[in-house]
């Protein structure tokens, strides 16, 4: 017999279905409390609501585990590429190698990006900061190609759009790095892997063949696949809620990177480079940053540190971590800020404010290290995370698509004025 949640309102007594998901986590199913009690449930921040039912990424914040699609993050970090994780996020097992080079060859098809974009490029100061850029660009490609703005479009058109969106976003983000310079863009080319192919596009000169390290492509793979999915959080959950008003994949992906952008969730990874940069400037002193950061007056958040859902630890820190020590060695780099990092990690995970709270080093705490010593100014960081972020945006706008999930549209608790006349403005 399934469970049931009983809830007792206004002395009437209620019973709900408990949901249970694969992984035993259980939810109590509230969806038909107000039809039967009138009232709703008020959870600022969703702390704990599950918006949807989702087959892609699995998540126990207590136990420190991630799997997309039952994988665990760190085999996929260790053995796979990205392309074959976003076939894996958005089709739903790993790819045979048919299948793979299928994928690869079809989105190879569609790196170009319309020749009138490179208007817009043109358009954006060159000081603006990439993010704004990116999210405009991506919005932009529903004007070039307006079959995806069909909200019913056949399994064959959906694919379309999807793979134009992924074989774009490269050659986007790295010419919007290059505009920045002032360099001349550089083309596809489709004979090198998705991320070599990137790496090429943003480092490489127009003038001269460039090598990309192996290394370096390597690095940037694992760096992508730690940032392919991540369930419901904030940018995901607002891809999912403007697709579900039947708004385009493009328009929908574009909102989820302006979500991104903001420093408390993706644009961590910029905010934690400035701050580290901060406090060395400062003199280093980490012990007085962490005041500042348990100060209740003083609005500064040690940046990179604390989770919603991780309360141990984020396995993506751990993979990054380890990742960031390689690569500084592999590549020959001594940044200090690393040392600083390390120094304000561990001094942290020993404060009593931050092992109450349970606040540990996220995903955004090294990875813009590793970012920098690849070769990234500061501000393309959050690009970077969007661009890893990209399947896993896909894939849950798609799953809530083939769900048939309603339109996204929350209640509230009106704490306002009740009735009153309205005065003349001679009268006022
Ligand atoms: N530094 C200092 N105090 C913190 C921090 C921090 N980084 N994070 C949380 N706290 C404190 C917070 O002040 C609160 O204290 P109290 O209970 O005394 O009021 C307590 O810890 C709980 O924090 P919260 O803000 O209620 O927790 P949340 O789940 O709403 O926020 C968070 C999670 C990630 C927004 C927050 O930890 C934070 O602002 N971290 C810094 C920004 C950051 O690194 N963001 C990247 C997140 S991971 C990448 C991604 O996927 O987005």
């Amino acid at each position: 017999m399934s469970e049931k949640a009983s809830i007792s309102i206004n002395g009437k007594s209620h019973e709900l279905p408990i949901i249970t998901g694969t992984e035993n986590e259980q939810a109590i199913d509230i969806s038909k409390l107000r039809d039967v009690s009138g009232a709703i449930t008020l959870d600022p921040g969703f702390k704990n609501t599950g918006a949807t039912k989702s087959a892609i990424t699995f998540l126990d914040g207590e136990q420190g585990i991630l799997h997309y699609r039952g994988y665990p993050i760190e085999q996929l970090a260790e053995q796979s590429t990205f392309l074959e994780v976003a076939y894996l996020l958005i089709y739903g097992d790993l790819p045979s190698a048919d299948t793979l080079k299928d994928f690869r060859s079809k989105i190879s098809r569609h790196t170009l990006i319309h020749e009138d974009m490179k208007k817009f490029f043109d358009g954006f100061p060159s000081k603006s900061h990439p993010m704004g850029q990116l999210s405009c660009l991506v919005g932009a490609l529903s004007a070039f190609y307006p079959e995806s703005l069909d909200p019913n479009p056949s399994e064959e058109d959906e694919n379309l759009t999807i793979m134009k969106l992924l074989a774009k976003m490269p050659t986007i983000v790295s010419w919007i790095y290059k505009k920045s310079l002032g360099h001349p863009v550089m083309y596809p080319r489709n004979e090198l892997n998705y991320v070599h192919n990137f790496m090429n596009m943003t480092f490489g000169q127009i003038t001269e063949e460039t090598t990309i390290d192996p290394a370096v492509v390597r690095a940037m793979h694992k760096l992508l696949i730690l940032h392919a999915d991540h369930e419901q959080n904030c940018s995901t959950s607002t891809v999912r809620i403007v697709g579900s008003s039947n708004a385009n994949l493009y328009a929908s992906i574009s909102a989820g990177i302006s979500a991104l952008w903001g420093p408390l969730h993706g644009g961590a990874n910029q905010a934690v480079i400035e701050m580290l940069e901060n406090i060395r400037n400062d003199g280093g002193n980490s012990a007085k940053w962490l005041a500042k950061a348990k100060d209740k007056n003083d609005p500064f958040r040690l940046m990179g540190f604390g989770h919603r859902v991780y309360k141990n630890f984020d396995p993506r820190a751990k993979i990054i971590k380890k990742a960031c020590d390689d690569v500084l060695e592999k590549l020959g780099i001594d940044d200090p800020v690393l040392d600083i990092a390390k120094e304000l990690e561990e001094a942290a995970l020993k404060d009593q404010y931050f092992v109450d709270r349970k606040l540990y080093p996220n995903v955004d705490f090294y990875s813009g290290i590793i970012y920098r010593a690849l070769g990234f100014p500061t501000d393309m960081f959050t690009v970077l995370f969007a661009l890893g972020r990209l399947p896993g945006w896909i894939a849950q706008w798609k799953e809530m698509k083939a769900n048939k999930e309603p339109i996204g549209r929350p209640r509230q608790i009106y704490t306002g004025s009740t009735k009153r006349d309205y005065v003349p403005l001679d009268k006022r």
